[in-house]
C-alpha cells in the first residue's frame, strides 16, 4: 500500500502530539504509533514539566542549573532559548487542555527535583505525563487533519539517496517505509516533512523504567539513513526505581526527594550528606554512581528511600499513584522505607539537529529523547526532558511550515518497499536470543561504571549479534521483534563506540580509566557521522 501526507509524524508522546498539533491547520498530517496512541515514555512521566512560570521568571538560574547538571556540556545557546521558550510551552499545554496541579492559593503548585536550586516544576500530583497525554491525545483525535495509523512501526526512512540508487549533494528524507503489526504488510508513505518523535532507548538495557517500546526506532533508522548521532554514551540510570521481583522497574519519582524523602542503607544510615552538598538532590549521575558504590560495597541488592517523617495524609495526597503501586507490592511508604535501585531511564544523546529540530538530512525533523539539540550535555536535568519535547516540536513545526509555503506541490515518485526473497522464519528464537543477549551484555559492561575492557569486550559482542542480524534481517519476512532488535542493536553499537571515544569521566559516563574530567581535550560532544551511501545499499 502507498499514502502521502504533508507531515509525517513517527511516535506518539509529547513530541510527537505536539508537532502534530501545530502543523496541522496548514496540512495533512499521518501519526504513526507502535502501539496504541498513548502507550508512550510519557505517559510514565511521574515528577514533570520545568518551566519557570512567568515572563519575568528567574531563567538564568533555570539555565545555570542545566549547565552544572550536564557537566558544562549543554550547548548554552540551546539552554537559554529552551527555558525562554518555558511559558510559552506551558500556555500551548494549557491551551490543549492539560491540567497542572494547584495550591490552597488556585497558583501552579510548583514542585522540586534533583540539581534543580528552586522549585520550578509544573505537575499533576505524581502523573504528570499521563494527564499530558490524556489531554494532547484527545485533541489529536479530535482534529480532522490528523489521521493516526496505531500498530504500525516504522522499518527505515526513505531518503532521495536511497530512493535514486546514489549519492546526492543534499539528501533528504522523503518518507518512510512502514510496518503494519496487525495486516502483516508494509505500508509505504511518501512526505514533504518526516518528524521522529519515537523516545529514548532504555530497553538497550536489561534493567530500565522504560516502556517495551523505548528501543531507539528513530536514532537507529536516521543514523541508517545517513544522520550524524552526539553524545551516545550518556544514558542516564534513574537513582531510584522500586526494587521488587515483580515490579518491572517502577519508577519513583525524584519528586519524592524533591518533597524531602531521605536515601539510606539498609542499616538506616543516610549517605548522600558525603557526597554532594544537595545531599539527596545531588544531580541525577551523582546520586546513581553514590547508590551503586554503596550497594558493592555492602553487598546489598537494593538501598531505601525513606519518607516515614512526613504524615501519611501528606504522602497520599501528593504521591497517590506511587503509594498505591508500592501497596500493590506490600510496601507502605508512609510506614516503611521503599526498596530501590537504579535503572536506565533517559538517552541524553541522538541524533544530532539543530536549533529547529532538523537533523542532517533535509526535511527529516528529530524531536523529543530521539534527538541530540545540545540542551543536555553530559547529564540531563531532571524535568527537562518534557519541557525539550515541547519546545522543539514547536520550533520545528514553526520551520516546517514556513518551508510548506515555499515548496514545490508534487510529491517525488518513490519506489515501493521490495522483500526480495524472505522466506517465514523457522527459527524465531534466535531474536529472541540476541535481544536478552544485548541487554545483559550492555547492563554488565556498559552501565554506570565504565572501563575500555569492559567496552571493547560489549563491542565485540555487540558486532558478533549485529552481523548475525543482517543475516537474519535479509532473509526472513519481517516482525515488530525483528525491527525492534534491528534497532536496538545498533543504538546499543552507536553507544559503545561513542563511549570508548570519550577518554575521560563527565556527568553520565564514568570510567575507570580515565576516572578524571579533562576540559581541554573533551568539552566537546562526541559525533559519530551517519552510515554512508555505501553501507546503506549493502
Ligand atoms: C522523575 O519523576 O523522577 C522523572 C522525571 C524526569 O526524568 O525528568
Amino acid at each position: 500500500m502507498k499514502l502521502t501526507t504533508d507531515f509525517l509524524v513517527i511516535g506518539s508522546g509529547i513530541a510527537g502530539l505536539s508537532y502534530a498539533l501545530k502543523v496541522a491547520e496548514q496540512g495533512s498530517v499521518l501519526l504513526v504509533t507502535k502501539r496504541d496512541i498513548d502507550f508512550t515514555a510519557t505517559r510514565l512521566a511521574q515528577g514533570g514539566i520545568a518551566a519557570v512560570s512567568t515572563e519575568q521568571g528567574d531563567f538564568f538560574a533555570h539555565t545555570e542549573d542545566t549547565m552544572v547538571a550536564g557537566v558544562d556540556l549543554p550547548h548554552r545557546d540551546i539552554v537559554d532559548l529552551t527555558v525562554r521558550m518555558g511559558p510559552k510551552v506551558i500556555e500551548d499545554l494549557i491551551n490543549w487542555g492539560v491540567e497542572f496541579s494547584r495550591n490552597e492559593q488556585n497558583e501552579y503548585d510548583m514542585t522540586r527535583e534533583g540539581g534543580h536550586s528552586e522549585r520550578r516544576i509544573f505537575h499533576a500530583k505524581d502523573a504528570t505525563g499521563r494527564e499530558i497525554e490524556r489531554a494532547l491525545v484527545l485533541a489529536v483525535q479530535n482534529h480532522p487533519a490528523i489521521q493516526v495509523l496505531e500498530n504500525h512501526i516504522a522499518i527505515d526512512l526513505i531518503t532521495a539517496a536511497k530512493n535514486l540508487h546514489e549519492p546526492c549533494a543534499i539528501n533528504s528524507c522523503l518518507g518512510a517505509h512502514v510496518f503494519d503489526i496487525e495486516g502483516q504488510s508494509v505500508v509505504t508513505i511518501g512526505a514533504r516533512f518526516t518528524v521522529l518523535a519515537t523516545g529514548g532507548a532504555g530497553k538497550v538495557y536489561l534493567y530500565t523504567c522504560n516502556p517495551d517500546v523505548a528501543t531507539g526506532d528513530g536514532v537507529a533508522m536516521a543514523w541508517r539513513a545517513g544522520a550524524a548521532v552526539a553524545n551516545m554514551e550518556f544514558m542516564q540510570f534513574h537513582p531510584t526505581t522500586l526494587y521488587h521481583p515483580n515490579a518491572k522497574s517502577f519508577l519513583i519519582s525524584e519528586a519524592v526527594r524533591g518533597e524531602g524523602a531521605i536515601l539510606r542503607r539498609r542499616d538506616g544510615t543516610a549517605f548522600m550528606a558525603d557526597q554532594h552538598p544537595l545531599k539527596d538532590l545531588a544531580p541525577r549521575d551523582i546520586v546513581a554512581r553514590a547508590i551503586d558504590h554503596q550497594m558493592k560495597q555492602y553487598g546489598d541488592d537494593c538501598v531505601f528511600l525513606d519518607m516515614t517523617h512526613k504524615s501519611a495524609d501528606y504522602i497520599c495526597d501528593r504521591f497517590p499513584m506511587i503509594y498505591e503501586t508500592c501497596l500493590e507490592y506490600g510496601i507502605d511508604m508512609t510506614k516503611e522505607p521503599i526498596p530501590v535501585v537504579p535503572a536506565a531511564h533517559y538517552l541524553c544523546g541522538g541524533v544530532q539537529v539543530d536549533s529547529h529540530g532538523e537533523s542532517g538530512i533535509r526535511n527529516l525533523f528529530v524531536i523529543g529523547e530521539s534527538a541530540c539539540t545540545g540542551l543536555h550535555g553530559a547529564n540531563r536535568l531532571a524535568s527537562n526532558s518534557l519541557l525539550e519535547g515541547v519546545v522543539f516540536a514547536r520550533r520545528a513545526a514553526e520551520t516546517s511550515l514556513q518551508r510548506l509555503a515555499s515548496s514545490p506541490a508534487e510529491f517525488p515518485s518513490i519506489a515501493p518497499w521490495d522483500s526480495g526473497n524472505a522466506t517465514d522464519s523457522d527459527e524465531e528464537v534466535i531474536v529472541a536470543h540476541n535481544w536478552e543477549e544485548i541487554r545483559r551484555c550492555m547492563w554488565s559492561y556498559v552501565g554506570i561504571v565504565r572501563s575500555n575492557k569492559r567496552l571493547t569486550r560489549a563491542l565485540m559482542r555487540i558486532q558478533l549479534i549485529q552481523q548475525e542480524i543482517i543475516e537474519y534481517y535479509w532473509n526472513f519476512h519481517l516482525t515488530s521483534d525483528l525491527i525492534e532488535l534491528r534497532n536496538i542493536a545498533t543504538v546499543a553499537e552507536l553507544i559503545v563506540k561513542s563511549a570508548l571515544q570519550r577518554k575521560e569521566s563527565r556527568g553520565l559516563h564514568f570510567t575507570l580509566d580515565y576516572p578524571e574530567r579533562d576540559d581541554q581535550n573533551w568539552k566537546k560532544d562526541t559525533v559519530i557521522p551517519g552510515a554512508t551511501f555505501e553501507n546503506l545499499s549493502q
